[in-house]
């Protein structure tokens, strides 16, 4: 061991001392000093930043992105981190990390696992409605049940109650005005979505039900915004019925995923957490377009269980609930499949939910996406044709395409998400063979630049949707509706897309914003999201890891997702990730309705034009 790493281990015990002193503690005011312990070296930028340069010839939307007044330009970015100077590693990653947040876009993240292992925690999580005077407020989530031991820490680390705060509304952040705060903060480090109010909106408490089946408040990102924050403490100025304006300080609170002793040395550490592990083989399979959900709740984000009226089916997570004499709701969390979720369960709950519903003579249906963070996008074409099994298959699967470059076209030969025998050609209607996608292929001139793609693909779920549904259509278009809070993404927001665009069903989005245009009622409806290891799995499998172009394990480990194949559907020459619109209705959130998706629906079905 040389003397230079000598004194770094020192230094590192002496600087991480304070989260060292009590192994038993669960979680600790904010240090993240140690993380600048990691030195900067120069080959880890280098490597760094050439494999995501080789990473993004597959990214669709490199060239799009560049495009207006707020354009991101990927490739600049990257040029400049090759030439920047940087103190650190933390700091180095942190640059790298940030180039991808100005694109909002949920699909697309890199975040170094080295600066992972804690979690920074606010004790005050936000909603946000309008008074009864239709002003939009910001107040402290009042929920007695909620995160006892971190208000323990809270109290311990600055002495403060944070109880006693609970339900006040906030009138600034930091000495500014609060909306104005959020919304910097969801602008500057959220990113995630393209709608600033949806932005907004992301930081917020809210009402939903989980994966699980039950129903609760998520926290929001406000107060578990899955960032390393540069200032130890918040101040809030609050607004309190009996003591008039008062301001208080709340710390981060960190709360370390990893064993506290890890933080003990730098070498340590840095041989778990950040270097990369040569012998770990790629626990990998081909994945089907959007296997992958995205937009989860960081870190623990939730409340206790609440129950609401009983259900008709209840197939976890799927939910069958009447609402009144000739209304009926669907609620769907999520399209990920899991080992109780499959395709057969969701098929038989589908078909036993709509059958009731048919006996019990409901006209109306409200689908409630509320926080359905996506999933598999053949489950999603399933939904649609359980409502409408009269959709033909060429209507129902979206167009869709791939970057057409040098590799591309290589692993179009393998069994890969490339090869062109898993499309249909939507022209001819009939399934893509050999290179036929590829030949030819469509160029783009966008952002100011010439990109090659492929033809426009059909993703085959037929396999998955194959199942003749022999009822007749029971729900009319102008009968059904769809509510969210604008965090319905990726299949999600396929899906209410599709509905709204093709069979122009009602889309209603649940807001704080009283005015306004409305913001969309889903986001990231961009494509198809794949992960940095995915793709190195396929190219390995290919047997084309060595080759020039090909991207490579990173010098450090690292989680990088981005989209690699994107939609058309409201317009053919834009993405829908870059051409989405308003949702047709709004319901703005109030004290009451805030709390209860009872009335947001009774709302909607009021709306609704029955007709016999
Ligand atoms: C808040 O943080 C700043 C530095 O980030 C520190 O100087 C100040 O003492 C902190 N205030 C409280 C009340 O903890
Ligand atoms: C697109 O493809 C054409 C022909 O195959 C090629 O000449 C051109 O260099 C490609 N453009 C880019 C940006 O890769
Ligand atoms: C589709 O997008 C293009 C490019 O931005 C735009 O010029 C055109 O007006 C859009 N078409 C429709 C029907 O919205």
């Amino acid at each position: 061991m040389n003397t230079s790493k000598l004194k770094l281990t020192l230094l590192a015990s002496l600087i991480c001392s304070l989260i060292h002193v009590n192994p038993t503690l669960q979680a600790r005011q904010l240090d993240p000093s140690c993380y600048k312990n990691i030195p900067f070296v120069n080959s880890v930028r280098e490597q760094t930043v050439a494999n995501l340069a080789k990473a993004l010839q597959f990214y669709v939307f490199k060239d799009v992105a560049k495009e207006g007044a707020q354009g991101v330009d990927l490739k600049k970015e990257l040029e400049d981190i090759a030439m920047a100077e940087f103190l650190n590693d933390f700091q180095f990653q942190q640059r790298v990390q940030k180039i991808f947040t100005p694109l909002n876009d949920g699909h697309v993240w890199y975040q170094p696992k080295c600066y992972r292992s804690m979690n920074f925690i606010q004790a005050f999580p936000l909603t946000s409605y309008v008074d009864s005077a239709g002003d939009q407020r910001v107040y402290i989530l009042d929920q007695p049940v909620f995160r006892q031991g971190l208000y323990n820490k809270v109290r311990e680390v600055t002495g403060v109650n944070v109880q006693n705060f609970l339900g006040m509304e906030v009138t600034e952040i930091d000495g500014v005005p609060v909306l104005e705060a959020l919304q910097r903060f969801a602008d500057e480090e959220l990113g995630k979505t393209k709608d600033p109010q949806q932005r907004f909106e992301m930081l917020l408490a809210n009402h939903a039900l989980t994966s699980y089946g039950q129903w609760r408040s998520f926290f929001g990102y406000w107060a578990s915004p899955g960032i390393v924050p540069d200032k130890s403490n918040v101040t809030y100025t609050l607004q309190s019925p009996r003591h008039g304006s008062l301001k208080v300080t709340i710390p981060w609170i960190a709360i370390p995923q990893i064993s506290l002793k890890s933080f003990w040395s730098t070498f340590g550490y840095k041989r778990l957490y950040c270097d990369p592990d040569p012998t770990s083989p790629y626990g990998m399979e081909f994945l089907n377009p959007s296997t992958l959900g995205l937009l989860p709740e960081p870190g623990p984000g939730q409340s206790d269980t609440e129950s609401l009226s009983t259900t008709y089916i209840n197939t976890n997570p799927l939910k069958f609930y009447q609402l009144d004499g000739n209304t009926g709701v669907l609620v769907l969390p999520t399209f990920s499949l899991g080992d109780q979720f499959t395709y057969d369960s969701f098929d038989s709950a589908m078909d036993q939910g709509l059958e009731k519903f048919r006996r019990l003579g409901i006209r109306k249906l409200i689908l409630d996406f509320t926080n359905n963070p996506g999933g598999s996008i053949c489950l999603g074409y399933k939904l649609l044709n359980h409502l409408f099994p009269q959709i033909p298959r060429q209507q129902l699967y979206y167009h869709s395409d791939l970057v057409r470059s040098p590799l591309s076209m290589e692993l179009a030969k393998r069994n890969s998400l490339w090869q062109c025998s898993n499309y249909y050609n939507p022209d001819e209607n009939s399934l893509h063979k050999g290179l036929s996608c590829m030949f030819p292929g469509t160029t783009y001139i966008r952002g100011g630049e010439q990109a090659n793609f492929t033809q426009k693909l059909q993703y085959n779920c037929d396999f998955q949707v194959n199942r003749r549904i022999n009822r007749k259509p029971w729900f009319q278009t102008k009968d059904v509706a769809i509510v969210t809070n604008g965090r319905c993404a990726s299949t999600c927001s396929s899906v209410s897309n599709f509905l709204q665009r093709v069979m122009k069903v009602r889309t209603f989005v649940t807001s704080p914003f009283p005015k306004g245009t409305n913001p969309p009622i889903s986001t990231a409806p961009g494509g198809m999201v794949f992960s940095y290891d995915n793709l190195l799995w396929q190219i390995t499998e290919a047997g084309l890891s060595s080759r020039e172009d090909a991207p490579k394990n990173f010098p450090q480990k690292a989680d990088f997702y981005f989209t690699v194949m994107e939609n058309y559907g409201w317009n053919t020459s834009l993405p829908d990730e870059y051409a989405q619109r308003p949702a047709t209705d709004r319901i703005v959130l109030d004290e009451s309705n805030f709390f209860s998706p009872v009335e947001v629906w009774t709302e909607i079905s009021q709306k609704l034009n029955y007709s016999k």
